[in-house]
């Protein structure tokens, strides 16, 4: 049809420009169908179509060019064919900019109920009414290009660790199948013509070899861009920062690296460090709805009787309103009533700084200054908060 010649005409193919590198470091730019997404990247999680206790207004004007949906969760509630119906996931929680989604397969391993993993993909019950369903790579697939995503992932299986060799080798392996019949049925659903991407996932636990091994066989297949997984999964952080050490030179050079699933500001700080793109977390909002502060200074509980008659503000020189306008005393007291603006301020104070850090990275990159920068933000919070 005339519609589609036209779509074909002006619909930007995916891209990722390489700005600037400094050692491991990189500074880049995504484009996407829903705009430039500006790297390194912290993607807040709205795993519900919602970035929980926040306007999506809110979350733009902190800085955040893309946010996070989870096909898990809103496969089973509303449902994509819901969402599809209703004009998208973009529409639907009104959000004009770049949304990527996780494939499940590790929501699947966290939340569900009983479940049976083959070949073919994996069958569970949902955690809200132990209904079964099944999903496959191209199931998982189809829900993402249901729901719109800008950016989509293929459906991997990724493991708690410790675990052992062969079952990390195992799930990495079926993980590497799944990446090929993700792309498949991401091509047959015309995503690349539609401007989306589709990132492969790296696997292989805490077993250098398996690592190397998954992101040069992922390497082969033609994605946008490549995640690591299986990461943040109960080992220590000097692990996962050895694994990145060791994963990263083994991508490819010119596509985006998603580190999935991580971290806090320092764990993120040091992924960049070793050539990491992109990150999400549920720590800064999870965080603020449990009474916890992220600053310049390191973590503020705000739970403790000690702020109780505090006037200062958490960051009386941050440019957001919840650091700068409200005292640690009435942060304290709406936390301590479990008032909902408690839960409110937190989390736009910690995105805020989430973004202020990544905005900082971004610039230190770009002024080739990003080695100085990290060693400075180390001992701000080694300060700690006085
Ligand atoms: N989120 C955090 N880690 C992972 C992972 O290994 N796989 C997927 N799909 N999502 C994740």
């Amino acid at each position: 049809s005339e519609k589609t010649t036209e779509q074909a005409a002006t619909t930007k193919p995916f891209s990722f420009k390489l700005l600037k590198t400094e050692g491991m470091a990189r500074r880049g730019e995504i484009t996407t169908p829903h705009g430039k997404v500006r790297t390194p990247a912290f993607m807040p999680v709205g795993t519900q179509a919602t970035v929980k206790a926040m306007y999506p207004q809110q979350v733009r004007d902190l800085g955040a060019d893309v946010v996070l949906g989870n096909t898990y969760h809103l496969m089973l509630r509303p449902t994509a064919e819901r969402i599809a119906k209703l004009g998208g996931l973009h529409k639907f929680m009104g959000w004009d900019h770049t949304i990527l989604t996780d494939s499940g397969g590790f929501q699947v391993m966290s939340l569900s109920g009983l479940r049976k993993m083959t070949e073919e993909g994996v069958t569970f019950s949902s955690h809200h009414d132990g209904s079964k369903h099944f999903m496959s790579p191209e199931r998982s697939v189809e829900i993402q290009g249901l729901l719109g995503s800008d950016i989509q992932m293929q459906l991997d299986e990724c493991i708690a660790l410790p675990a052992e060799r062969s079952e990390v080798e195992r799930a990495m392996q079926l993980s590497l199948r799944w990446a090929e019949r993700s792309r498949n049925q991401f091509e047959s659903m015309g995503g690349p013509q539609k401007g989306q991407g589709l990132y492969g996932i790296v696997q292989g636990g805490d077993v250098p070899d398996l690592r190397i091994e998954s992101a040069q066989r992922l390497g082969e297949l033609p994605m946008e861009g490549y995640s690591v997984g299986g990461l943040a999964v109960g080992e220590p952080q000097a692990v996962m920062l050895k694994m990145l050490e060791i994963t990263t030179p083994a991508m490819p050079n010119d596509k985006p690296r998603y580190l999935m699933g991580v971290g806090t500001p320092e764990d993120i700080l040091e992924s960049v460090a070793r050539g990491i793109d992109q990150f999400d977390c549920v720590m800064p909002t999870r965080a603020g709805r449990h009474g916890l502060a992220y600053t310049r200074f390191g973590k503020v509980n705000l739970k403790n009787a000690r702020h109780s008659e505090d006037p200062r503000p958490l960051d009386e020189e941050s440019q957001c309103e919840a650091a700068s306008k409200y005292s640690r005393a009435y942060l304290h007291h709406l936390v301590r009533v479990n008032e909902g603006l408690g839960a409110m301020l937190l989390t736009w104070n910690n995105l805020a700084y989430y973004q202020y850090l990544m905005q900082g990275i971004r610039d230190a990159i770009d002024e080739g200054r990003f080695e100085e920068f990290r060693q400075q933000t180390k001992e701000d919070w080694a300060r700690g908060d006085l």
